[in-house]
C-alpha cells in the first residue's frame, strides 16, 4: 500500500433525537443525556482522498459538494481540523480532497451536519488505521468507531450519535452503563420489536436557512432561567423512556417524545434573546396529527429538531395508513408538498 497517497470513503446517516440535546459546556460536551433513532435514507457519502506533502504550518484541503467545489463548507471543515488535530497528528502532513454528497436535497432544511461530520470523522479514523497498519479495506474496530464518534462530536455534537444504530445514547446517564459525554454508545438493552423498522417521515415545512443556528441556541442555555430544570427533565425523561423502549408501550413513548420536542422549542421561546423556529405550518401539522390520532387511534406522533420541519414517527405496521394521511392532509402544509419517508437504520458503512 502506498502511504503517500490514498482514499477512504464512508456513508453515514442522519439521526433524530427522542430526548433532546440542547445546552453544552467545554469542548462540545452535553449538559444532559440525549437518545436518538439513527436514520437510514437520509445520509451523506464522503470520499476523502489524501496525498502526502511536506509538513506545512496550515491545513490543506478542498471540499466538493456533488462534484463542485464548495467554498462555503471550508470554514466549518477548517474549524473541525483545528479541533481534532491533537487526536490526528498526521493532518498537516497531507493534503486532502473531500468529496461529499447528501441523499437529501441540500436546501431541504434537514441538517447535514450530523451525517456529514460523522462521515468525515469516520474517513479520518479509517485513514489513520491505514497509515498505521499499512493496509487498506479494513473495517473499523469498536474502539476505532468510538474514536470516530468522539471526533464527530467535536464537529457537531449530535453527529456522535450517527455512526451506529438503531438507538444511540450520548451523555452520562446513571442507568446506562458505558454512557459517556465524549461519544455515543448503543442503547444497551433489548429493544421491543414494536420499535423495529420504526418510520420517520420528515415533513419539509421550511427549506430556508434557519434564523438562529443551533450553536447560538446552545449558547443561550448558559444564562437561561429554566436551564437546570430542563437538564433534569431530560435526565428523567430518559429514565422513563428506558422501560418503554424495552416493553413497547407506544402510548407512553408518544407522551415523552412529543413533550421533549415542545420542551426544546420552549427553551427557544424563553431564551434571551428569544426566538421561534416553528412556522404556522409546523403547528398546523401538529394539530392534524393530534386529530388523526384521536379519530383513528393511530400511534403516530411528532418530534421536532432545531427548525420548522416536523418528524412524524410511527410503527411499521401503520406505514400504509399513515402514508395516506400524509399524502391527503399533511403534504399540503409542506413546501412544494415535499416530504421524505425514512426509517430507523443501523449506522454508517464503509463504501
Ligand atoms: O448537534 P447540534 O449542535 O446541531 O445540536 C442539535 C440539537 C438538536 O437537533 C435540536 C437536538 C438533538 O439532540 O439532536
Amino acid at each position: 500500500l502506498n502511504l503517500e497517497k490514498g482514499s477512504v470513503s464512508w456513508q453515514s446517516p442522519s439521526n433524530i433525537a427522542l430526548v433532546k440535546y440542547w445546552g453544552k459546556y467545554g469542548e462540545q460536551l452535553p449538559k444532559n443525556t440525549s437518545i436518538s433513532f439513527t436514520l437510514s435514507n437520509c445520509h451523506t457519502n464522503t470520499k476523502l482522498s489524501f496525498e502526502k506533502v511536506n509538513a506545512s504550518s496550515k491545513f490543506q484541503f478542498e471540499v466538493f459538494l456533488d462534484g463542485r467545489r464548495e467554498i462555503s463548507f471550508e470554514p466549518k471543515v477548517l474549524k473541525f481540523f483545528e479541533r481534532v488535530q491533537v487526536y490526528l497528528p498526521f493532518l498537516k502532513d497531507y493534503k486532502f480532497r473531500i468529496e461529499t454528497s447528501n441523499s437529501f436535497p441540500h436546501s431541504s432544511g434537514i441538517a447535514s451536519s450530523a451525517s456529514g461530520m460523522s462521515a468525515l470523522a469516520l474517513c479520518l479514523v479509517n485513514m489513520e488505521v491505514q497509515l498505521q497498519s499499512g493496509m487498506d479495506g479494513q473495517s473499523l474496530s469498536e474502539a476505532e468507531i468510538q474514536k470516530a464518534s468522539f471526533l464527530a462530536r467535536l464537529g457537531s455534537g449530535s453527529a456522535c450519535r450517527s455512526l451506529e444504530g438503531p438507538l444511540i445514547v450520548w451523555g452520562v446517564h446513571p442507568e446506562i452503563e458505558g454512557s459517556s459525554n465524549l461519544f455515543g454508545t448503543k442503547f444497551p438493552f433489548k429493544i421491543h420489536p414494536k420499535f423495529s423498522n420504526y418510520r420517520d417521515c420528515i415533513l419539509l415545512v421550511d427549506k430556508g436557512e434557519k434564523q438562529v443556528s443551533s450553536t447560538v441556541g446552545h449558547d443561550l442555555m448558559h444564562k437561561h432561567p429554566f436551564a437546570e430544570q430542563r437538564f433534569e427533565q431530560a435526565q428523567s425523561n430518559l429514565s422513563k423512556l428506558i422501560p418503554i423502549l424495552k416493553n413497547g408501550d407506544i402510548p407512553e413513548f408518544i407522551k415523552i417524545v412529543e413533550s421533549e420536542a415542545l420542551s426544546l422549542h420552549a427553551m427557544m421561546l424563553t431564551s434571551m434573546p428569544y426566538f421561534i423556529l416553528m412556522k404556522p405550518n409546523t403547528l398546523e401539522i401538529i394539530n392534524r396529527i393530534w386529530e388523526f390520532r384521536k379519530k383513528t387511534n393511530s400511534l403516530a406522533c411528532f418530534t421536532l429538531d432545531a427548525g420548522a420541519n416536523v418528524h412524524l414517527l410511527y410503527p411499521e405496521w401503520e406505514a400504509e395508513t399513515v402514508l395516506q394521511f400524509i399524502k391527503l392532509e399533511l403534504a399540503d402544509f409542506c413546501k412544494n408538498k415535499e416530504f421524505i419517508v425514512d426509517q430507523v437504520g443501523f449506522g454508517a458503512t464503509m463504501n
